[in-house]
């Protein structure tokens, strides 16, 4: 039996610039399940909210790294409508890490050259770190890369947000690009690269629209630990995955 052998990029094998992978696989927008911060600190015996600090600064490098490669969408989820069931230390040291983090990401100098969009439902973070999160939109909202924030976020919720947005706009069929222009993430492509950390294999209630033709990848490293290198592997395993959008190819 006859094999052809497929050309896999391997960046191991091969002399591969990162970023002509990026330019020549079309990817243009990539997704973050930042998931295990809590093993990370329980591994060490640390407090939960030490892997979340932890978690916060690899948010920080990850970012750079794939902004500096040419990705012109990254989005992170970074708390869900669940989450705040989660004990009231946990959630408090959650905020207090946002509010260093816009702090940062207000200043001029500030590495991450990003547009920030924040996506989810402002109004239960307070009137505070709403008008802090606006406050960073607003003062960022020249940069070419985005940077979408999922934060009081759940999938379910922003159909049911579009749908209404769209009802009230006087609509009375509502097609799939009424929903699609009135979710939290209308200004951006769909998702190209999902990738969940942590070794969980499931969504979560992330993106559940825009999902509908990611592809997926999953590690088994825990969120802190994440790594331009282990950036690099998603990227390059993307790379190499056939995407048809439920047609065919050279039919
Ligand atoms: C999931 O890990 C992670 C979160 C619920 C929060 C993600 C937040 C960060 C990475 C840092 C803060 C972000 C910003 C924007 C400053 P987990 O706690 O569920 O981990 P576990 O499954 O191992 O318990």
């Amino acid at each position: 039996m006859l094999f052809k052998k497929k050309a896999k990029k391997d960046l191991q094998n091969e002399n591969v610039d990162i970023k002509d992978v990026v330019k020549n696989c079309g990817l243009r927008h990539i997704a973050f399940i930042m998931d295990g911060n809590g093993r990370w600190a329980k591994r060490r015996s640390l407090p939960r909210e030490a892997g979340h600090k932890v978690g916060a600064s690899t948010f920080k490098k990850v970012v750079k790294y794939c902004s500096d490669i040419g990705i012109d969408t990254i989005t992170v989820y970074a708390f869900s409508t669940e989450n705040w069931t989660r004990p009231k230390r946990e959630v408090e040291a959650l905020m207090r890490l946002l509010d260093v983090y816009i702090k940062t990401a207000n200043d001029e100098d500030d590495e991450n050259r990003v547009k920030y969009v924040f996506l989810g439902d402002k109004e239960a973070l307070g009137e505070e770190l709403k008008a802090k999160c606006i406050q960073l939109e607003q003062f960022t909202a020249h940069y070419n890369k985005t940077l979408n924030v999922a934060l009081n976020y759940g999938g379910r919720a922003e159909i049911v947000h579009a749908v209404n947005e769209a009802l009230r706009s006087g609509v009375t069929e509502i097609t799939e690009d009424d929903i699609s222009k009135n979710l939290y993430t209308a200004n951006s492509p769909d998702p190209d690269l999902i990738v969940r950390t942590a070794g969980e294999v499931r969504l979560s209630n992330f993106l559940m629209w825009q999902s509908a033709y990611s592809e997926f990848y999953f590690t088994d490293v825990l969120w802190p630990d994440m790594s331009p290198d282990e950036v690099d592997k998603a990227i390059i395993d993307f790379s190499n995955r056939k995407r048809n959008f439920g047609g065919v190819q050279n039919a």
